[in-house]
């Protein structure tokens, strides 16, 4: 479907200037999709951005029996024909959060078979607080061959479930279960992020009882029955973050519109911090470059703390500020990668443990490079605005999982970024 032999070629050194737009937030839009199973009929999601993880978890629910329907940024789901519980290995192995269909399949239907998700290359993600949740919530979880079975055919009663940790996906899974179980569940240490609250109005609008959304303890009424309903997806946070750093590396003068800036306030401390000044005016963010970056120390943690997801796009950004920065990464094991391809481009940067030592060198040059994930590919086109000569990443179909055609954005602000066939020639390959 995405082919590998798709490059993005960066020429650095084009200043950016004009107004982007961001798309509905792609880890809210998954889980909106994943909840309209709980409705008997057709659900209505707006502002649908245009990725490869929407279009297969569109595939799960169609597996699944659903009928969904995309038109623009419109996606109808109707699960009055789902006939099917089960989520299969080839599409939960190529996205994580195909998962997220147990909560909702075991709470209408009282069963679900959904494939284990293997490794994954930002740090091994397990899903235990998911299924001890789910048992908590008296589903019977059995697994074998590779998937895991969840059963309650008397349906799920409401229970006191206490997070090891604010998971996203657990918090959402459990969520997504206990809106119709009897009685009440209380959900403590839960994670607070934006996209969670988004699906907890998508859920009151489909009738769920939920009350607590942005705060650690979501406490859920079981209701008997969800009705269809239409919701308009949040802005993407950390696509709105990622063309702010973008700014920073390379704008004249940028506009960030479409997100909530409430949403990326330690994102803007940190960017400030680093002498970035964004104007914030509404839901319109106005960056433009300070040439060099001070340096900051940043650490990743759940909301409202600094988010894993712009991690990489600092640390390209900050391999260009004159002195050292520290990056703590609290929530994944491994999310460093990337920094191996980024001292490829000339930075200067020691992991010791889940601590990147970030040395900032005066200067990027461009360099042939491969994306290891959704959003160190991003932090490698960011890199490339700003390093000298060209920058040709490989490994783009992480980017198209999670950026609504990133490399036309950036290209109406003004910079030289654009697609290249590897397979033809393979001209660029030794830039
Ligand atoms: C979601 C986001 C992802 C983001 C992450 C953290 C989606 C589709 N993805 O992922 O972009 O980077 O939140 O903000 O929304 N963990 C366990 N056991 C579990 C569940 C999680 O140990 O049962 C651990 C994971 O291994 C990881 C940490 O908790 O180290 C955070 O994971 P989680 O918050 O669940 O992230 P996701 O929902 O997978």
């Amino acid at each position: 479907m995405h082919g590998m032999s798709r490059a993005i070629r960066i020429t650095g050194g084009h200043p950016l200037a004009g107004t982007v737009v961001v798309g509905g937030a792609k880890n809210a839009v998954l889980k909106h999709m994943a909840a309209a199973i709980l409705a008997d009929g057709e659900s209505v999601i707006r502002r649908v951005p245009r990725i490869a993880d929407v279009d297969v978890m569109a595939e799960v629910l169609r597996r699944l029996g659903a009928r969904v329907r995309f038109e623009g940024d419109v996606m109808r789901v109707d699960s009055a024909t789902l006939d099917s519980f089960e989520a299969p290995y080839d599409l939960v192995s190529a996205m994580r959060a195909s998962i997220l269909v147990l909560g909702p399949l075991v709470a209408r239907f009282g069963k679900a078979r959904v494939a284990m998700p293997g490794g994954c290359n930002i740090g091994s993600r397990k899903i235990d607080l998911h299924l001890k949740g789910l048992q908590q919530l008296g589903a019977e979880i059995t697994s074998e061959h590779g998937y895991i079975q969840a059963s309650a055919p008397r349906g799920l009663s409401g229970a006191h479930i206490f997070l090891d940790f604010p998971s996203v996906g657990a918090t959402e899974n459990l969520l997504m279960a206990a809106v119709q179980a009897h009685g009440t569940t209380t959900i403590e240490n839960a994670a607070r992020e934006p996209e969670i609250q988004d699906l907890v109005a998508f859920l009151r609008a489909m009738g769920a009882a939920i009350e607590g959304a942005g705060t650690s303890t979501l406490v859920i009424e079981g209701v008997e029955e969800l009705r269809p309903a239409e919701h308009t997806v949040i802005g993407d946070r950390i696509e709105a973050g990622t063309m702010l750093v973008a700014g920073a590396l390379a704008a004249k003068r940028l506009a960030v519109e479409g997100a909530d800036p409430t949403h990326l306030e330690l994102v803007l401390n940190k960017l400030a911090e680093a002498g970035v000044e964004v104007q914030v005016d509404g839901r319109r963010m106005v960056v433009a470059s300070p040439g060099r970056f001070r340096p900051v120390d940043v650490a990743t943690l759940p909301y409202p703390g600094f988010p894993t997801d712009m991690q990489p796009q600092f640390m390209a950004m900050l391999s260009l500020a004159d002195g050292d920065s520290v990056i703590t990464e609290n929530v994944f094991e491994s999310r460093f990668m990337f920094a191996d391809e980024l001292r490829r481009m000339g930075a200067d940067i020691t992991i010791e443990g889940h601590r990147a030592i970030v040395r900032g060198v005066e200067r990027l040059s461009g360099a042939p490079v491969m994306a290891p994930d959704l959003r160190g590919g991003a932090a490698l086109v960011l890199a490339g605005l700003a390093a000298e000569g060209e920058t040709l990443v490989a490994g783009t179909y992480h980017i198209e999982r999670g950026y609504e055609d990133l490399v036309g954005k950036l290209r109406s602000v003004g910079a030289a970024v654009e697609w290249v066939d590897l397979a033809e020639g393979g001209s660029g390959v030794d830039a």
